[in-house]
């Protein structure tokens, strides 16, 4: 099979497999196009010539490198600015009433290109001396080469038009010359973020409680339902109580009610033990 060929059952069963074992996603029969087009890219990259070598090579090198790139192709990137915007106007809320707090600690725990914890970088900026004396915002994805996009907040200026005047103008810069079209996060709220890999379906995390507030948005969609539960109860027992989760729009259904009250839409609050 060459790199552009129609992917057969057993060879989409195969990438299916593997995606999981590595990354928890359970990738649905509707993928296989999306599988065949993402893979082929890497397949003429390393001038593999089919699929199933390509994959070969993978199983026979547990530890190669190659494995990340494969990873990097079949997650989903889709964000953006203050999507579901109704989390950012409540961690506001949170971030005044944690007013003289000496630290508060926010987990974004996939963070895509970085549309997601700039905005809550933003919100923080926006409450400033309203809020907590210190805020930590970390931001964690599997997927290396969006968290590199993420690091370096620089933006097609288009990614940024739903924003406020205001807010573009106080934590962008617009490109010049040949930057023209694009836009950069300013270094001050650079600084407020920290990016590291994490694959939520690792059985150990770099993250230590006590946290505030973890956004886990439109990540657990891809992962099946008993993942989904154990991921929920492993948030809940990073937050302090009265901390609070926010999922996806489309994300529920996590049987979670001893240790977090749905407050209100994918709002989730830890409850006291
Ligand atoms: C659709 S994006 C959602 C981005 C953002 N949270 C939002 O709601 O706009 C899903 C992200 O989850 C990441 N992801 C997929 N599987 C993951 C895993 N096992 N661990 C950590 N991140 C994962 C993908 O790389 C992708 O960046």
């Amino acid at each position: 099979m060459s790199p552009d060929q129609q992917l057969d059952r057993k060879t989409f069963e195969r990438v299916r497999g593997l995606i999981h074992q590595r990354a928890g996603i359970a990738l649905g029969d509707s993928k296989q196009a999306m599988v065949q087009g993402r893979l082929a890219k890497r397949l003429r990259a390393l001038r593999v010539d089919s699929l199933p070598s390509y994959l070969d090579q993978l199983d026979g090198n547990p530890q190669s490198d190659e494995w990340q790139h494969f990873t990097n192709a079949l997650t989903t990137n889709l964000t953006a600015f203050f999507r579901e915007s109704h989390h950012f106007e409540h961690l506001a809320q949170q971030l005044r009433l944690a007013k003289g707090q000496d630290l508060f600690r926010i987990w974004c725990s996939a963070s895509s290109t970085g549309e997601e914890p700039w905005s809550i970088a933003m919100v923080v900026d926006e409450v400033g001396q309203q809020g907590p004396r210190k805020v930590e915002i970390m931001a964690t994805d599997i997927d290396t080469q969006v968290l590199q996009t993420a690091a370096q907040g620089i933006y097609q200026l288009e990614r940024i038009e739903g924003l406020s005047v205001a807010r573009r103008q106080r934590f962008f810069l617009k490109g010049q010359g040949p930057k023209l079209g694009r836009c950069r996060v300013r270094p001050a709220l650079l600084k407020r973020v920290q990016f590291q890999q994490l694959n939520l379906l690792s059985g150990r995390w770099p993250i230590e409680a006590p946290l505030d507030v973890v956004f886990c948005r439109n990540v657990m969609i891809y992962f099946e339902k008993a993942s989904q539960r154990d991921l929920v109860r492993r948030f809940a027992a990073l937050l302090k109580p009265g901390g609070h989760l926010y999922v996806g729009h489309s994300e529920s259904q996590f049987h979670c009610e001893d240790v977090l009250d749905l407050v209100e839409r994918t709002t989730y609050r830890r409850r006291a033990p």
